[in-house]
C-alpha cells in the first residue's frame, strides 16, 4: 500500500498559489528525492504535506487517511516528522534539549528512543550538553534531523539537509540518511545535490514553477541527458 499521496495539490502563500496541481507518491520503505530550480516550490510541497500550509485544492493522504486539513501536530502525531530548511534548531538550548524538544508529543517514556537516535549520531552523545548554536553545520544538521526522528516516525520530510555543507560533510549526512531509511523510514528529501539525491533515491521528482516536469526512478532521471541538461549541472 502506498504510504503516502499527494494528489492535484495547489497550495501557496495568499492569492496565488504557488504549486499547481501537484502528484506525488511514497511506497513503503522509499526514499523520494524532489529536486527542481530554485523557487520551484519544493519547500512549498513539503509545508503543505506537514500542514503548515493549507491547499486550495487537492489531498494529502497518509496510510488511506486523508490528513489535508490537520494541524501539524496531529500530522506529527500519525507518522510525518519535517526538518525545515533553515531554523531546524533551538540555538540556545543543548543538543540534549533539542532531541527531547523532538519528543513533545510522546506521552510515553522516549529514553530508549534517545539512546537510539545517539547511535545514529555518536558525536550528537558526547556533545550533548553543548548548545546547538555552537555547533559546525553538519553537527547542527545531525540535531534537526535527530530532533525529527524522536517521535519514531513512519515518514521523513528533509528540506535541503546538506545545504551549505562542506563536500565531505555532505557525504556523511547522506550516509545517515540512507542509515535512517534502512530502519524501515520512508523519506522524501528535497536537495540541491540533485546527482546525490538522485542517486540515492527510489523515485525521484522533478519540479518546476510549481508544477511536476517528470517523475522516474533515480537511475531512470540520472540518465536522462535533457534532465542532466536543464536541471543537474549537464
Ligand atoms: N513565506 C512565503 N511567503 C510568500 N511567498 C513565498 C514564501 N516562501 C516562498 N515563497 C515563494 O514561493 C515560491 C516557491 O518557493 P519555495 O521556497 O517553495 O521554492 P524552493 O523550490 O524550495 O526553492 P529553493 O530551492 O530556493 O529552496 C517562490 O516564488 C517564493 O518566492
Ligand atoms: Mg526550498
Amino acid at each position: 500500500m502506498t504510504i503516502l499521496k499527494v494528489d492535484n495539490i495547489s497550495a501557496g502563500y495568499g492569492e496565488a498559489d504557488i504549486l499547481h496541481q501537484v502528484n506525488l507518491r511514497v511506497e513503503p520503505g522509499q526514499i523520494v528525492s524532489i529536486i527542481g530550480p530554485n523557487g520551484a516550490g519544493k519547500s512549498t510541497l513539503l509545508k503543505t504535506i506537514f500542514g503548515i500550509l493549507k491547499p486550495s485544492q487537492g489531498t494529502v493522504t497518509l496510510n488511506d487517511e486523508d490528513i489535508t486539513r490537520l494541524r501539524p501536530d496531529k500530522i506529527a502525531q500519525r507518522g510525518i516528522s519535517y526538518v525545515p530548511q533553515v531554523n531546524n534548531v533551538f540555538p540556545s538550548l543543548t543538543i540534549e534539549e533539542n532531541l527531547e524538544m523532538g519528543a513533545f508529543i510522546r506521552t510515553d517514556d522516549y529514553s530508549k528512543r534517545l539512546e537510539e537516535i545517539y547511535e545514529l549520531f555518536p558525536v550528537l552523545k558526547e556533545r550533548k550538553k553543548q548548545k546547538a548554536g555552537h555547533l559546525s553545520g553538519g553537527q547542527r544538521q545531525m540535531v534537526a534531523m535527530g530532533r525529527a526522528l524522536m517521535v519514531d516516525p513512519r515518514v521523513l520530510l528533509l528540506d535541503e539537509p546538506s545545504a551549505g555543507l562542506a563536500p565531505v560533510l555532505v557525504g556523511t549526512i547522506f550516509e545517515k540518511i540512507t542509515e535512517i531509511n534502512a530502519t524501515g523510514v520512508s523519506i522524501i528529501i528535497v536537495e540541491q545535490n540533485a546527482r546525490e539525491a538522485l542517486k540515492m533515491a527510489h523515485h525521484g521528482y522533478v519540479l518546476a514553477m510549481g508544477r511536476n516536469v517528470l517523475d522516474d526512478t533515480g537511475k531512470a532521471l540520472l540518465e536522462n541527458e535533457e534532465i542532466g541538461r536543464l536541471y543537474l549541472g549537464g
